[in-house]
């Protein structure tokens, strides 16, 4: 049995998350963006002292993820938000410095493994639209639907620098490229997980696409199967 869940894979600044949110918005469904998750795993983290990539080891983080709360929350404007701890960390989940720690984070199976369990006990008879890296592959491999989006390098940096708190302040396109290059790198290398397109997933370069043109193949496709 194929599960309500339209899966959106691809990597950072590929444009997946705005997709994502227009296309539940669309389709009145639930909307679940992963690497939100991650964020937050890696600011608790940095919140109890972790402060480099050598630093985020199974052993630290499985500590870690025994002392956070971690949930969804109704926010001041009646809407669901992550909340980490009790507070909703909201713009700081965007941060630099959280951007620079959160691959290596992700690398952890203890931390895979705990985002994994609640992302699939999200699932439900509701329409839900899951964003991430391994979502088509790892945590929903009977999904229905199944995307992976990208764009080209140059396309996801100029993406990235358009996109306030992201990056530090004066960062060069050059510099942004790099970052996301080294992203890429160890999302796509890691043992566990790795970033690659589901073998059923549908590939959507959007390189020289509107978002609206990208929301409207994915839509049409899902109201005509559902
Ligand atoms: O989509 P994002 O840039 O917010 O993701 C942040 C990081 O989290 C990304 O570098 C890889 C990781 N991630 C992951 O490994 N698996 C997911 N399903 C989502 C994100």
């Amino acid at each position: 049995m194929k599960q309500p869940v339209i899966a959106i894979d691809g990597p950072a600044a590929s444009g997946k998350s705005t997709v994502a949110a227009l296309v539940a918005q669309a389709l009145g469904a639930l909307n679940v963006n992963t690497g939100a998750m991650f964020r937050a795993v890696t600011l608790a983290g940095m919140q109890r002292g972790i402060t480099t990539a050598a630093m985020c080891t199974e052993e630290r983080f499985r500590d870690i993820l025994d002392h956070i709360t971690l949930t969804y929350a109704t926010n001041a404007d009646g809407k669901l938000e992550l909340q980490l701890d009790g507070d909703f960390p909201g713009a700081k989940l965007r941060s630099p410095e959280v951007a620079a720690l959160v691959s290596p984070v992700a690398t952890l199976g203890c931390v895979r493994d705990y985002l994994k369990q609640w992302q699939r006990s999200l699932a439900g008879t509701h329409l839900l639209v899951m964003e991430g890296r391994d979502i088509g592959t790892a945590v929903f491999p009977d999904a229905r639907w199944k995307y992976f989006i990208t764009a080209s390098p140059e396309e996801r940096a100029r993406r990235r620098l358009n996109q306030s708190g992201e990056t530090f302040t004066g960062a060069t396109l050059e510099q942004v490229a790099a970052e996301i290059a080294e992203r890429d790198r160890i999302d796509s290398t890691r043992a566990i997980a790795p970033l690659k397109p589901a073998p059923d997933a549908v590939l959507i370069d959007t390189t020289g696409m509107t978002i609206e043109d990208v929301v409207e193949q994915i839509t049409r496709q899902v109201r005509h199967e559902i």
